[in-house]
């Protein structure tokens, strides 16, 4: 029931890394803030791994060993996102963390928990990463950067959608289930959110994205993953409501992920 999920990670394992220049023309005011919020993303997109191993033991009525081997193709992109992320850093000038406190937060939420919020909380992220990397992308003009980060949001899209498919596996048929996701994914969706714009609010403000427009963007995110999940037939949601898209996803290159555009308008940028 996971093999297509699990063929459309495979497809696009082997994809060489987008190109990135060793150093990338940003306004001044740019530079600082922009380098410091993507090594922040880039420790989290490395920090994956221990759960493709905790699902190898975990035995779940709606998972089989396509999923588990689609878990452990998608931990692997994550780790392809860090790669990129890091040389995004190094080509700004910056320097990767090793630790952050928001990062911290999420590993500790994620260890406290089962697995089922385990995977709540990388659904999480992927909403925190496609919104920071779309607004970011939306507010760059067009170049490398803006390219390999419409690759990743094209890429975070598929997780999450992949997440989505798993929760609603996971609820359909128990109004127990439906409402506990409900309240457990509005508080720690919201938290990770938030926890973003705050950590992030002088990229947000340096780039005019702005807190305001970033945390409306988030809300209006995370109420869609809602109403998907909760759809009783949600084909959108799912692998298999997308076979055309798939091989098209899998040989798309930078800049190409129309799906992901922002909403935003491209701005111009501030010098
Ligand atoms: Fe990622
Ligand atoms: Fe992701």
């Amino acid at each position: 029931m996971w093999s297509e999920w699990k063929r459309l990670f495979q497809e696009r394992a082997s994809r060489p890394l987008p190109p990135i220049p060793e150093t990338i023309d940003l306004p001044p005011r740019w530079r600082a803030p922009v380098a410091r919020s993507l090594a922040r993303f880039q420790i989290g997109e490395g920090g994956e791994g221990r759960i493709a191993n905790e699902i190898r033991r975990v035995q779940l009525a709606s998972i089989d060993d396509d999923y588990r081997d689609a878990l452990r193709l998608f931990v692997r992109e994550e780790g392809r996102h860090a790669r990129i992320l890091g040389t995004m850093v190094r080509a700004l000038g910056g320097e990767l963390c090793r630790e952050t406190w928001t990062e911290r937060l999420f590993v500790r939420g994620r260890r406290l928990a089962g697995v089922r919020l385990k995977l709540l909380v990388l659904l999480a992220a992927e909403v925190v990463g496609i919104g920071f990397y779309g607004q970011l992308a939306g507010a760059l003009d067009e170049g490398p950067l803006r390219d390999a980060l419409l690759q990743i949001t094209g890429d975070e899209e598929d997780h999450l959608r992949f997440h989505v498919d798993f929760f609603q596996r996971s609820i359909r048929g128990s109004r127990g289930r439906r409402a506990l996701f409900t309240a457990v994914w509005l508080g720690v969706a919201s938290l990770a959110c938030g926890l973003v714009v705050l950590d992030h609010r002088q990229t947000l403000a340096v780039t005019g994205i702005g807190p305001r427009d970033a945390a409306r963007d988030y809300r209006d995110r995370i109420l869609a993953v809602l109403r998907a999940t909760l759809a009783t037939e949600a084909p959108l949601t799912s692998a298999r409501g997308r076979p055309a898209a798939k091989a098209k996803d899998c040989d798309r290159e930078p800049g190409e992920a129309a799906q992901v555009i922002p909403r935003r308008r491209l701005r111009r940028r501030a010098a």
